[in-house]
């Protein structure tokens, strides 16, 4: 028998990121399989929680949190030891979630509620693809408003030049990677605002940050790199202490023209 799971972009924080056909796919999800990393996560079930509780008003749905794989230390790892510390997380999460599908009655729709956009950092794919690699599954995508999208509707610009492209990367690979020739820069997944390592190369680097886009607390700020770091630090160090955790994104571009 085939199982249905649907993987489902719920946007970046704010419940009105979803859109249509994430609510239609969250409506034909019986249960919802949650991975719970314990630190931080209380609160993005919780969120994840609320946004089923709005788009599914008639309920009927269930939620299983499945502990997460314990995962080292990423920042203590050379580029070899932090794909492999990946790849064995990937295959003790698939192995998790392999479980509780085969446990579950085989009529009923599984949902994967994937933070922004499901095709930017984000493992549910890759893993649902080593499940079905043993288990009938036919597998939908839902797309869904990334991080990076909020940010530049949030500060109201084009990402980069008209007709050249963008750089998506993280902060673990930023300093090492970034050179003027690759236009705007992207950078997610940076806890330590690696951007600061640029000041000295690049100061005239306009920075566009943003913190807990679409949620009541969401923080702005843009300017030049050199100019605007430090108070960026202290607000990112601001929400963490009073909301427990914060996810910030931002772009970095060339002056234009320079
Ligand atoms: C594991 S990645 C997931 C990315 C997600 N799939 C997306 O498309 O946005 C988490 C990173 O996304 C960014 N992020 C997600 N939600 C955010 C938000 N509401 N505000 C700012 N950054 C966010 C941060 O860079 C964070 O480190």
């Amino acid at each position: 028998m085939t199982r249905r799971v649907h993987i489902i972009g719920i946007g970046a924080g704010s419940p009105a990121h979803l859109t249509l056909e994430a609510i239609e796919a969250m409506r034909a999800v019986d249960v919802f399989l949650v991975a719970d990393k314990r630190e931080t996560t209380a609160q993005l079930v919780d969120a994840r929680r609320a946004l089923c509780e709005k788009a599914i008003p008639d309920g009927g749905f269930r939620f299983v949190t499945v502990p997460d794989p314990k995962r080292g230390p990423d920042a203590d790892r050379d580029a070899g030891q932090y794909r492999q510390g990946v790849a064995d997380w990937h295959a003790a999460r698939a192995a998790a979630y392999r479980e509780i599908i085969e446990g579950l009655p085989e009529d009923e729709v599984v949902g994967f509620l994937v933070w922004g956009d499901p095709a930017f950092y984000d493992s549910t794919i890759r893993v649902v693809d080593t499940v079905a690699d043993s288990l009938d599954l036919v597998v939908h995508v839902v797309p869904g408003i990334s991080a990076f999208q909020a940010l530049a509707a949030a500060h109201r610009i084009v990402l980069h030049e008209v007709g050249q492209p963008v750089h998506i990367t993280t902060g673990r690979r930023l300093v090492d990677e970034w050179s003027p020739d690759l236009g705007t820069v992207v950078v997610m997944l940076d806890g330590h605002l690696a951007c600061r390592e640029l000041v000295s190369r690049a100061p005239d680097l306009r920075i566009w940050w943003g913190a807990s886009l679409g949620l009541p607390q969401q923080e702005l700020r843009s300017g030049r790199l050199a100019d605007v770091i430090d108070e960026i630090v202290a607000v990112r160090a601001r929400l963490r202490k009073e909301h427990g955790w914060v996810m910030d994104v931002y772009a970095l571009a060339p002056e234009p023209g320079a």
